[in-house]
């Protein structure tokens, strides 16, 4: 297989594409109701500790492999193990990366689906006057209709897999451009909102004052999960994105902006929804609707909510769109590289993933009492094995390549950084991010 030929339009264009890959539910669906399900303050000081120690380096190590390799995660995996002499099994990580993504794409959509249905809501003016109760049983009733959640669901694998279809730097990043900052600016003022709420004082020692009694090697484990999750580490999607990096670009610089840009997006966007939470005196551990039903309370609140709270949606929707494209991708450039037509790749997988997605639909209402392992009906294992066990275990193979396998020339080149600097990130990653994310996932499963 040769190498693409591929490659983003400008260096705006690849920092553009890492950010919308990062930036999307992680930040402001699935971190405030991770901190609240695990103890607040705690969870939010791990998260941010692993986004620096793990999430960074490695990051670097799997754009740097797909920088390097020039190819899609499997082969270029292949093409690097042989190049410097190392076992050919070495591309198994690239399809154990698309198996991780598959899982994960399949509630990705179902949950964009929810911000459709929210978007659409909010235009027709379905959260005007309502009561905070009104609002949590509006979520109930909606989680109840499969039918309309699969509606939702098909229409955003459909958005998806047509832009993954017509092959990446096709202008998706352009529109990442405007949207993205409008996004921050909408939290910017909802944080502002938010320090006027009677709830503010309470959010903020509950978030930021470290109270280590919370603490457990789940509760790590869970961190550790949620900061590849958001960083979309450790399934060779990014590796997808590095291949079509151009040639002459420093990551250092890049990762780096997209990390603190990404633990911006939560930290706002947590303030606002535990302002919320304390305000109403709602439970912090409510899960997965955690944000569906507190940010429709606080817009609600806001002088011509209606508007932000529509603009808000569709800004989300935005960024989820960004983030399951990368989340397609390893997929689709796994059969291309195969011999496949973009096109016919980006149907089946699209097909596959609707089909598996529709037990997360189910999971709320026909199959909510269905239990596939301990306590957890489909969607509840969807949303945290793969997250919290294959993304790290993924990261740490990626991180493990990279720092000890590859030929560190070439290591050192797609870096582009020589000297000094690759010895520092190499130390990093060989002995800080690997023993660490070891050491959590072997306390973690025991
Ligand atoms: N980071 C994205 C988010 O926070 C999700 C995501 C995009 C992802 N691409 C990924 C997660 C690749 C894991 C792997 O919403």
């Amino acid at each position: 297989m040769e190498e693409t030929l591929e490659r983003w339009q400008s260096r705006r264009a690849f920092i553009l594409a890492v950010t919308g890959a990062a930036v999307g539910l992680g930040n402001i669906w699935r971190f405030p109701y991770m901190t609240g399900e695990n103890g607040g303050s705690v969870f939010l000081l791990l998260y941010i500790v692993f986004v620096l120690l793990l999430g960074l380096p490695m990051m670097m190590a799997e754009i740097l492999i797909g920088r390097a390799g020039r190819r899609s995660p499997m082969q270029a995996l292949a093409y690097l193990a042989e190049e410097a002499g190392r076992s050919p099994h070495w591309r198994w990580l690239g399809l154990f990366g698309a198996v991780t993504v598959f899982f994960i794409l399949s509630f990705y959509s179902v949950v964009s689906g929810w911000s459709i249905e929210y978007l659409v809501d909010s235009i027709n003016g379905g959260f005007v006057a309502r009561s905070p109760q009104e609002i949590g049983a509006s979520f109930e009733t909606f989680l109840a209709d499969p039918l309309r959640m699969t509606f939702n669901h098909t229409l955003f694998m459909l958005i998806t897999m047509s832009v993954v279809a017509g092959g990446i730097a096709n202008g998706i990043e352009k529109l990442n451009n405007i949207m993205m900052p409008l996004l921050y600016v909408i939290l910017i003022v909802l944080g502002g909102y938010a320090t006027t709420t009677s709830g503010f004082g309470e959010a903020m020692a509950w978030l930021f004052t470290p109270d280590l009694s919370a603490i457990s090697w789940q509760v790590v484990l869970n961190a550790m999960g949620h900061a590849f999750f958001t960083l979309a580490v450790g399934a060779c999607a990014l590796m997808a994105y590095g291949a079509y990096m151009p040639e002459e670009q420093s990551l250092l610089r890049a990762v780096f902006s997209v990390a603190l840009l990404d633990i911006g997006v939560a930290l706002l966007s947590g303030i606002a929804i535990f302002s919320v939470v304390f305000s109403h005196g709602l439970d912090p551990g409510e899960g997965p609707g955690l944000m569906f039903v507190t940010l429709p309370i606080a817009f609600s609140e806001l002088p011509g909510g209606q508007i932000w709270l529509g603009a808000f949606f569709l800004l989300l929707l935005v960024a989820t769109w960004t983030s399951s494209i990368n989340l397609a991708e390893p997929m689709v450039a796994m059969l291309v590289g195969a011999g496949w037509r973009r096109g016919r790749a980006s149907l089946l997988i699209g097909a596959l993933v609707w089909g598996v997605g529709l037990l997360s639909v189910l999971s709320f209402s026909t199959l909510a009492e269905v239990h596939w392992i301990g306590e957890m009906n489909f969607f509840t294992l969807v949303t945290t094995v793969p997250t919290d066990l294959f993304l790290p275990i993924g990261g740490l193979l990626i991180a493990i390549f990279a720092a000890w396998r590859m030929s560190p020339e070439a290591a050192s080149a797609a870096l582009g950084a020589s000297g000094r600097g690759f010895g520092l990130w190499r130390a990093l990653v060989r002995y800080v991010s690997i023993p660490l994310t070891l050491i959590v996932l072997l306390s973690g499963l025991l």
